[in-house]
């Protein structure tokens, strides 16, 4: 362990909490991960992975090397000097910001705070939650911040998967409650990170990673609508982005696609647009991209429909398979993916509707569709040609689209998957 950094806690052993225990781990800093999910600490004391794309072996590793332990105990608070925060921050049935996780953790962190542990938020928030939510729970131990306690804020810029950023070495954006908060996370996180981004307030760093998730909110939505007017312009959308990005200065390619999903960009904008209220300020743009995006999915429906219907078939009774159910490739996730959504729309117009994806067994117990069940069906020729129709969703790499292609009747091609291969029976949508 190297000296002069002590423990770390961090609180939520989820896709941003175990990688960035694992980056701790490779520093050669102690860490301890917290969960209230008991199923999660079993398996990482069982040195086990329940993320498809971070190796078991790493986690056994460090763990019988003594370098991380794994707990549902969180009066073990007390052992640590520094604990960082990364749970969830969803939107409610209203659509607005859903803090209770975060509340939650800063009670219990209050229950055992201790004279100069340091407290790091890093769970994606509007500006204002560490200084108007988090810091007056932990004051009500008795202790002060910035005197007998330090409180900072920095936001998770982890994309799943990524294999050529390593998480350490994405620039870090930092931000204190005051100068001596600061300088206590830039010496624990500069032990970690290869280059720290100090920022002068918490609310910056906070505001930051809404920008970065707003700026990809808009764009996509851009594309998403010039995919909609190009298609009836007979122009194809991708050759278009292919041909602007040759642009060396000015350009930055973004793809359309079935629509938003995963925990960030279909969420966080609105976190702003709901913090926006209190200043009599409507966030025009992330609503206008919000309605776009979410347009997407009966866009895909609508191409279906219409690609069945040249084919004299309707959509009820048509056999239709998904074919990728993540809401991004080469990965496990399904919240807020797409796929999800257009199942439904599917089986609630009478198709009969089945999916593919390696990385998802299973769909079910998703909070905004209880009742869904599913399990993901081989992909064989004979199912392929049993359908009437196969939705490229997600474009897995692992999945031979030419073979698919060959076995299947009618395609829609939502990413591209099909770039160069005949057309005949490709719709893009
Ligand atoms: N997933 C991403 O790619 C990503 C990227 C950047 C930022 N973020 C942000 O990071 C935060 C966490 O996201 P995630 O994807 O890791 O979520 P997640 O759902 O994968 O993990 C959160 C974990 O927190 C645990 N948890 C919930 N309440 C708890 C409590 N009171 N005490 C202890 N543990 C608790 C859950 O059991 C879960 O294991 C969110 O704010 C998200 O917006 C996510």
């Amino acid at each position: 362990m190297k000296a002069g950094k002590g423990i770390t806690a961090i609180i939520g052993m989820g896709y941003v909490g175990l990688p960035l225990l694992l980056d701790f781990c490779e520093a050669g800093l102690k860490v301890i991960g917290f969960d209230i999910d008991e199923s999660k600490i079993t398996r990482l004391q069982n040195g086990e992975s329940y993320i498809s794309y971070i190796p078991a072996e790493i986690i056994l590793n460090y763990y019988n090397n003594g370098l991380f332990d794994a707990t549902g105990d969180f009066s073990r608070l007390g052992e640590v000097d520094n604990i960082i925060i990364t749970v969830p921050t969803p939107l409610n049935e209203y659509r607005e910001p859903d803090l209770q996780y975060i509340r939650d953790t800063a009670e219990t962190i209050t229950k055992y705070l201790k004279k100069d542990q340091l407290v790091v938020l890093e769970s994606t928030t509007f500006p204002g939650t560490s200084r108007d939510i988090v810091l007056p729970i932990l004051e009500k131990s008795g202790l002060k911040a910035g005197e007998d306690f330090f409180i900072a804020y920095s936001p998770e810029r982890v994309d799943p998967n990524n294999k050529d950023y390593r998480a350490c070495e994405i620039p870090k954006v930092i931000g204190g409650y005051s100068a001596e908060c600061l300088e206590r996370v830039q010496a624990l996180y500069g032990a970690v990170f290869s280059r720290l981004v100090p920022v002068s307030s918490l609310e910056a760093a906070e505001a930051s990673k809404l920008l970065e998730n707003i700026f990809r909110g808009v764009n996509i939505a851009l594309v998403n609508e010039l995919k909609v007017l190009f298609d009836r312009m007979g122009i194809d959308i991708w050759e278009v982005i292919d041909a602007s990005s040759t642009k060396p200065f000015g350009f930055m390619p973004f793809y359309p696609g079935p629509g938003l999903g995963g925990h960030c960009i279909p969420i966080d904008p609105f976190y702003l647009t709901w913090k926006a209220r209190e200043y009599d300020f409507s966030t025009r743009f992330i609503e206008l991209a919000g309605e776009i995006n979410s347009q997407m999915p009966y866009y895909v429906l609508q191409k279906t429909m219409e690609a069945l219907n040249s084919r004299e078939k309707s959509i009820k009774g048509s056999e239709i398979l998904i074919l990728g159910a993540a809401y991004k490739k080469d990965i496990d996730d399904i919240r807020e993916s797409p796929a999800v959504k257009i199942i439904t729309m599917l089986q609630e117009k009478g198709a009969v509707v089945s999916y593919h994806d390696p990385y998802v067994p299973l769909i079910e117990s998703m909070r905004s569709y209880p009742d869904l069940k599913m399990k993901s069906v081989e992909l064989t020729e004979e199912i392929l040609h049993n359908m009437d129709c196969v939705i490229i969703v997600t474009d897995h790499s692992c999945i031979d689209y030419r073979w698919v292609l060959a076995h299947s009747q009618l395609v829609i091609d939502t990413r591209n998957a099909l770039q160069g291969l005949d057309e005949s029976k490709v719709t893009k949508a």
